[in-house]
């Protein structure tokens, strides 16, 4: 053998050793205890989908588009997508005012183009959960033109009517009204209908037994499809006390209590478990969790027959202009840990599409720490335990594109507040300030696929105006740079595939009233993992226990490290104590 074939050897040796070692720890953290399902080891990869690709000029994202992407979603390394809904809409609020459940939104595309989609995923390994918008449909549905044209049709119990000659309903707030007000007047049949949404959202009857049987054959329509889960938007305002008692004065502070897991809900899913859910291999996650832990608990407890996962908000909610505490966010972050230590199972995230973007909330988006605060926020939402949700665009660290006038803005509760607030002659420049920061159009704005005009997003006029800073902030340019944002991310996904314990592993917080850094340990099987993250822009000092000149760096956001526990600013390093 020459010496060239023997170096060549010799690497494929070393190349197996490392694989076999991985391989060996993957299956030590393998423990016979472990409830292992697909669903608690996905990463999942949030697409909004008018604002990904768009493949046919109009400015609008469309399925075509992901299509045309699925093998840079693949390289991410990611293995689940939910894409915000891509039913057919005439897209009061972006497609959760759906008008057909069956049908595909035309600006998305065709049935045809979903099929391919859904065959592109899965030949990927890639799993698909859908969005599932039926605690309200859209005004346009057939249901609802039905119901709303006689009071004695057979839809009109699909929807909340009140007669007008019984006088005005008991208030009811609306989240997106002009005027907050939930019931709608329609003069055809003299009867209010009720709205939590916008007034073109109207909210479907669950109480009606029938309305719950066509949501089923909807499911099962998608399931029968191949799709792999279902997220269920809004679905704990779906019970309904249907005799509308008068609430008290100023419950709108307050409306989740009076709104959020009433009635009979708990019922509703596990009805919807037995007749869809438990059929099919998917995966189930509602949007928020109810009041209370124990409501979040019950809704997921394995012994119930509900959902799979709650999708907390109360860490999300914690970021405000003024800012947030730390010591508040893990004191959050490890209180629902704690909940479902035992059973149940938990989403993770710092962003959707509901939320301005994670960096600039959560982190600081100026040029000097975008970087490096981007990549702490993503190593801390990859090694929580917990499914990841990962907002598309945050992995290449996008930021809040912060409109200073009314008419840049496309959504609808972003509108109809303004309108509000202009009404009752409010403060309207104090609000579009608060807007800049908090607007769900922040994370809405096109993908950043490159530094040409609409950031490479569409060659026609983008739907909503794209963020200049794609000239330096886009993936063509980090794809080539092995230290960018998006290469760490790709980094901390493999970090997690390839370790269970960053999945399953027991969470422990450290040096909790450290103000400025979060560290904590993640146990399995005689693996211990520790991670420091380090949220301020100067240098701070975990105080912990561990030797760390014995522990191996598995990951760290600077290529100059730090040494022991003291963090650069952002920094975010994984180790493996021995
Ligand atoms: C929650 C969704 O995430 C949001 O985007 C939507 O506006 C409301 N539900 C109403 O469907």
């Amino acid at each position: 053998m020459n010496k060239a074939i023997a170096i060549v050897n010799l690497i494929a040796i070393l190349f197996f050793l490392d694989n076999f070692n991985s391989h060996a720890q993957n299956l030590s953290n393998n423990a016979d205890s472990l409830d292992r399902k697909w669903w608690k080891e996905a990463i999942v990869y949030q697409i909004y989908p008018r604002s990904f690709k768009d493949s046919d000029g109009d400015g609008v994202g469309d399925l075509k588009g992901i299509i045309s992407k699925l093998d840079y979603i693949k390289s991410l390394g990611i293995n689940a997508i939910w894409l915000n809904p891509i039913y057919s809409s005439p897209n009061d609020d972006n497609g959760y005012d759906v008008s057909d459940y069956r049908n595909i939104m035309k600006d998305f595309g065709t049935m045809a183009d979903f099929d391919s989609l859904l065959s592109g995923m899965h030949q990927r390994g890639i799993k698909f959960v859908m969005d599932l918008v039926v605690n309200h449909s859209s005004d346009e549905h057939d249901w609802f033109k039905q119901s709303r044209s006689s009071r004695t049709n057979p839809y009109r119990d699909y929807y909340h009517w009140w007669n007008a000659e019984d006088g005005k309903p008991p208030y009811r707030y609306s989240l997106f009204d002009v005027n907050n007000d939930a019931w709608m007047y329609d003069s055809t049949t003299n009867a209010y209908y009720l709205h939590y949404f916008s007034r073109k959202q109207p909210d479907l009857n669950w109480e009606n037994p029938k309305l719950r049987e066509e949501v089923y054959n909807i499911m099962k329509f998608w399931a029968d499809k191949g799709v792999d889960g279902f997220r269920l938007d809004a679905f704990g305002f779906a019970a309904k006390d249907t005799t509308f008692p008068q609430f008290p004065k100023g419950f709108e502070k307050h409306f989740s209590l009076y709104y959020s897991m009433q009635g009979n809900l708990h019922g509703y899913l596990q009805q919807m478990n037995k007749e869809v859910l438990s059929k099919y291999d998917v995966m189930s996650v509602a949007e928020g969790t109810g009041n209370t832990l124990e409501d979040a608990h019950n809704m997921v407890d394995a012994n119930r027959h509900e959902l799979n996962m709650a999708y907390p908000f109360e860490g999300i909610d914690l970021a405000k202009p003024e800012g947030y505490e730390l010591i508040h966010f893990k004191e959050v972050f490890s209180k629902w840990d704690s909940t479902f230590e035992q059973s149940g199972w938990l989403g993770v995230f710092l962003a959707n599409h509901d939320q301005a973007r994670m960096v600039s909330r959560f982190g600081n988006d100026s040029p000097a720490f975008r970087e490096h605060s981007s990549e702490m926020l993503t190593t801390f939402v990859l090694t929580m335990r917990g499914t990841p949700f990962y907002y598309n665009g945050d992995e290449l660290g996008m930021t809040n594109i912060r409109f200073n006038k009314i008419e840049d803005y496309r959504d609808v509760q972003t509108l109809n507040a303004y309108q509000h607030e202009k009404n009752i002659g409010g403060d309207t420049i104090a609000y579009i300030k608060r807007k800049a920061f908090e607007s769900r159009d922040n994370g809405r704005t096109p993908f950043q696929w490159d530094n040409i005009t609409n950031a490479g997003f569409t060659t026609g006029t983008p739907w909503i105006k794209a963020n200049p800073n794609y000239t330096t902030i886009n993936e063509k340019q980090q794809d080539k740079d092995p230290n960018s944002i998006l290469n760490y991310f790709k980094k901390i996904v493999q970090l997690r595939k390839n370790n269970l314990v960053l999945v399953y592993g027991k969470y422990t917080l450290l040096d909790k009233d450290n103000p400025d850094a979060y560290a904590y340990t993640r146990e399995l099987n005689g693996a211990k993992f520790l991670i420091m993250l380090n949220f301020r822009s100067k240098t701070s000092t975990v105080n912990i226990v561990f030797d760390l000149s014995k522990a191996k760096l598995l990951s760290d956001n600077y290529t100059a490290h730090s040494t022991g526990n003291v963090l650069q600013p952002y920094e975010a390093v994984v180790y493996q104590l021995q």
